[in-house]
């Protein structure tokens, strides 16, 4: 298989407006659509599919952009900058309408939506585009509540914010509207999902069964995360479409570290993987590679949280610290991806038994480390990572 594809557009300088077809045969084709999202949410632009099988399949949709001016940007208790204020509110829409007109497609001959993972970022322009089409949405189950729940961010974010508290996390102030925007808990971010996906193997979608395009389940940035392989017309190549799971050149952020690495491990043993295509920046050419070093990543920091942890250490510390996130973190800004980071591995330590809680001061939480040598503690984690079966019960 080709490994590049063919350029139809390419981005503007919003990041976003790419197109590029990768052939699957003499009759198949498949394209990546990159459409506006900023930094704020996620990590970016974002990449859609649309797969020519025996129906027309669009994986993922990205975000309106009047979402994203009229909410995140607020809800994150930033200003929203000029240039995006005096982005038209359907710039990230009408991207993606003219690059399925550039396939020689039309939004109405689309089938199906199959979304990789419940985060807005994938699935909010679904609203419009179910409208247009008629399309049937197919999500994993268990990421479908967060996408049909209207209030599922609020809902998160419910959840969170006593945990934020406990890392040592500062709250943003103003994260309630005072800008006559409309409040968080009057804005409808669902989608309705038509399908539940409840199983690995070829996609299935009501009486739709496909026979080049299976799903494999990849949990531990979300829940429900899936990626699909799509099969060539000929022979075992395949092209995975890994939404957030697998990333490049940034490293993803798991919601569950456990479930993470369990799914590292699971693609691992794919075969005929060719080329692997995430919901954001650029394809991955070789997915061995980019597995071990996510590997590492992971294991690396589990040893900089467990090293630094000699002395009691909140979350925000950590998180804090020159050269733990991946971007620098200002210690007295609210960062939600940056806390979790941290919190994640503490919350792998702990469950080997490296980490403990040594004291809470206020509300903030305080770890120290067992005092063993790292390699010790990392041989526990390894078997709670390969050996399911007799560590499930852990985190009940
Ligand atoms: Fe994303
Ligand atoms: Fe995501």
């Amino acid at each position: 298989m080709k490994r590049t594809g063919k350029l139809l557009r390419a981005n503007q300088p919003t990041g976003s407006g790419r197109v590029v077809e990768y052939r699957l045969g003499r009759r198949r084709r498949l394209f990546q659509i990159t459409t506006f999202c900023p930094n704020i949410i996620g990590p970016g632009p974002t990449n859609q599919y649309l797969i020519e099988d025996e129906a027309l399949i669009l994986v993922d949709t990205g975000i309106p952009t009047d979402v994203v001016k009229n909410f995140f940007y607020f809800w994150q208790n930033q200003p929203v900058p000029a240039h995006i204020e005096a982005m038209s509110d359907d710039y990230s829409e009408q991207e993606l309408l003219s690059a399925i007109n550039l396939t020689g497609h039309d939004v109405r001959d689309i089938d199906f939506i199959v979304l990789t993972h419940g985060h807005f970022d994938h699935y909010l322009l679904g609203r419009k585009l179910v409208k247009m089409s008629g399309a049937k949405v197919a999500a994993h189950v268990l990421d479908s509540g967060l996408i049909t729940n209207k209030w599922s961010l609020m809902k998160v974010w419910m959840e969170r914010r006593p945990l934020y508290r406990a890392m040592g996390m500062p709250l943003p102030e103003n994260h309630i509207n005072s800008q006559n925007r409309p409040r968080t808990e009057d804005i409808d971010l669902s989608l309705c999902v038509d399908h539940a996906i409840t199983s690995e193997g070829p996609l299935r979608i009501g009486d739709f069964r496909s026979d080049t395009i299976s799903v494999c389940h990849s949990a531990g940035h979300s829940p429900g995360g899936i990626s699909l392989l799509v099969k060539k017309e000929e022979g075992t190549d395949m092209l995975m479409l890994c939404g957030d799971t697998l990333l490049y050149p940034i490293t993803p952020h798991p919601d569950d570290l456990v479930a993470y690495l369990r799914a590292l491990k699971k693609i691992k043993s794919l075969e005929n993987i060719t080329l692997v295509l995430p919901a954001h920046g650029e394809v991955i050419e070789k997915l061995q590679e980019r597995l071990a070093f996510l590997e590492m990543h992971h294991k690396l920091r589990l040893q900089l949280t467990y090293e630094v942890c000699k002395e009691p250490r909140s979350i925000w510390q950590i998180a804090t610290m020159p050269n733990y996130f991946d971007v620098p973190v200002d210690p007295a800004k609210f960062n939600p991806l940056a806390g979790h980071e941290a919190l994640i591995h503490v919350e792998l330590l702990q469950l080997a038994g490296g980490l403990h809680t040594s004291h809470v001061d206020g509300k903030v939480h305080y770890f120290q480390n067992s005092g063993e040598a790292f390699a010790d503690v990392e041989s526990r984690i390894q078997h709670i990572i390969d050996d399911e079966n007799t560590t499930i019960l852990l985190r009940r």
